[in-house]
């Protein structure tokens, strides 16, 4: 039988130990740079999307480039066209600072390159990430037995804890038969639920319709008795109501809802008790602010990120099930190829079974190192921190003129808005101030010094800074007030004729 010529060996791609070294140097040195520069660096440079292109964009080359032309490509990317969510200003939407000890971890877990789905292809990442769920499922109160997976973030947390929902919950089995096999599934939330959930309703084929929107109170938690009438009213409709989606801190304003009795109501009826702690969750942390969350250790499943309020790099979030069984019954499938004979090697249960995803990153140890290297109780202190920092916002808030705080600060969240002094109280006025300022907001943005997001709360326009960041204090607080009155005045000139009062 004839031989095929025995191929020689191609070693572009295997650099020498030496070389990736020089490499990793170099990036560390940037990384030290990085650094040391960030509190000067603006949080935005205000470019668009052509100046970005062009600043980064080049063909990819057919030869690989000089490795001083790499890291002056790279150098360009993280000094001249990012933006710096770890910049201490940086108070927009809730995107975590980045711990250090997690950018490390990222690092090695590239280097092992495990695949988290399999036991086998990753056993110490494997173990410490099912370790790492247990931890956080007792901070949270669950029972022995519960179990959960890291995940990408919170989008994806909420999906899989709906996804268990609607297989406990559904009275049939919907994974084989499909949604139409039964009466329409639906699901609850309050007005001020993260819209990732009503997206999770559509992925799992309930279509958004079946998430019902429930009212909130003055300090935007879910109004308890308009739930139970939807839940009522539904049943006597002939839906089969699953699910209760609970807030453990909104995303606009950090509103916790009553969760103590939004249990009791699940209880009573047989629902699911999901609650979308994505933001509040890592409050469970702090001594001081846990009792905020008292009820949670009541749910079927908690979303909660950690590169939100753990503050670690993107991407990672986690979800956790009262009932590690409960995701089996959603997630699992046996594929041909993936047989092994466990008694015989002693592996763990092989991730891929517990979620939507087959093979999975090593996530799970830029959180876990950042536990080790920072310790429960410094991420406590620090958690209760931005909450006070919150409140030192809205007390500054409460004292100036031009500024109106627009909620009540839960955790880190503050909602204000700013109001030129001479305004007038007259018709018109709520529409002005809403175009103010959001082109406050986007001015703020571009202007590099503070940053921070929006909210609308019952329609109108709110700025909206959130603290989930380590490097913040008092004094970027202040500046953010300062920027904001500064800024807010010059547009106010600019937008309005002084003689233009609403009287
Ligand atoms: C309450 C809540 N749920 C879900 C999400 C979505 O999380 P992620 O952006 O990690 O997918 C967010 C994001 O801010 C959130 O605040």
């Amino acid at each position: 039988m004839p031989v095929s010529q025995r191929p020689d060996p191609v070693p572009q791609l295997n650099w020498e130990p030496k070389r990736a070294r020089r490499l990793g140097e170099e990036a560390v040195g940037l990384w030290e740079e990085f650094l040391g520069r960030l509190p000067d660096l603006p949080i935005d440079r205000g470019l668009d999307q052509e100046q970005v292109a062009r600043g980064v964009l080049m063909d990819v080359p057919e030869e690989g480039l000089a490795d001083e032309d790499l890291l002056e490509h790279v150098r360009k990317v993280v000094f001249d066209y990012s933006m710096y969510p770890g910049h201490p200003g940086f108070m927009g939407y809730i995107s975590g600072a980045g711990t250090i000890p997690g950018v490390v971890a990222d690092f090695i877990a590239a280097m092992l390159n495990q695949n988290v789905g399999g036991w086998r292809l990753g056993p110490a990442a494997n173990e410490i990430e099912t370790h790492l769920i247990s931890w956080f499922a007792r901070r949270f109160g669950l029972p022995e037995g519960a179990g959960g997976l890291i995940v990408s973030g919170g989008a994806l947390a909420n999906f899989v804890g709906l996804k268990a929902a609607r297989e406990a919950k559904s009275g049939w089995d919907v994974r084989t038969e499909g949604v139409s096999a039964g009466d329409p599934l639906v699901l609850y939330a309050s007005a001020e639920a993260h819209d990732v959930n009503t997206r999770g309703a559509d992925m799992l084929g309930l279509g958004t319709q079946a998430v019902r929107t429930i009212p909130t109170d003055e300090n935007y938690r879910m109004q308890v008795d308009a739930l139970e009438a939807a839940v009522r009213s539904d049943i006597e409709s002939g839906m089969r109501p699953i699910a209760v989606v609970a807030s453990a801190g909104t995303v606009a304003t950090g509103a916790v809802d009553p969760l103590p009795d939004i249990a009791d109501l699940c209880e009573r009826f047989g629902l699911w008790l999901h609650v979308d702690a994505a933001y509040g969750g890592p409050a469970i942390l702090s001594d001081e602010l846990a009792p905020l969350l008292t009820g949670i250790e009541r749910a079927d499943s908690i979303a909660f990120d950690p590169h939100k309020w753990l503050y670690t790099p993107h991407s990672g979030g986690c979800v956790l099930v009262r009932d590690r069984q409960t995701l089996l019954d959603a997630f699992s499938i046996h594929p041909a190829y993936t047989r092994e004979d466990k008694d015989r090697t002693g592996h763990g249960i092989d991730m891929y079974e517990l979620g939507p995803q087959f093979s999975r990153s090593f996530w799970a140890f830029k959180i876990w190192m950042s536990l080790l290297a920072h310790g429960r109780a410094a991420y406590g202190k620090r958690i209760a921190h931005d909450v006070e920092l919150a409140k030192y916002l809205a007390d500054i808030v409460n004292q100036r003129p031009d500024l109106e705080l627009m909620a009540p600060v839960t955790l880190s969240i503050c909602c204000f808005r700013y109001v030129p002094q001479d305004l007038g109280e007259g018709g018109g006025r709520e529409e002005y101030l809403d175009e103010l300022n959001e082109r406050l907001m986007t001015e703020v943005q571009l202007d590099g010094r503070t940053y921070y997001s929006n909210a609308v709360l019952r329609g109108r326009f709110c700025l909206r800074p959130c603290i989930v960041n380590f490097r913040t204090e008092a004094e970027h607080i202040e500046q953010l007030v300062d920027v904001t009155g500064e800024i807010g005045q010059r547009l106010d000139a600019e937008l309005r004729d002084p003689s233009q009062v609403f009287s």
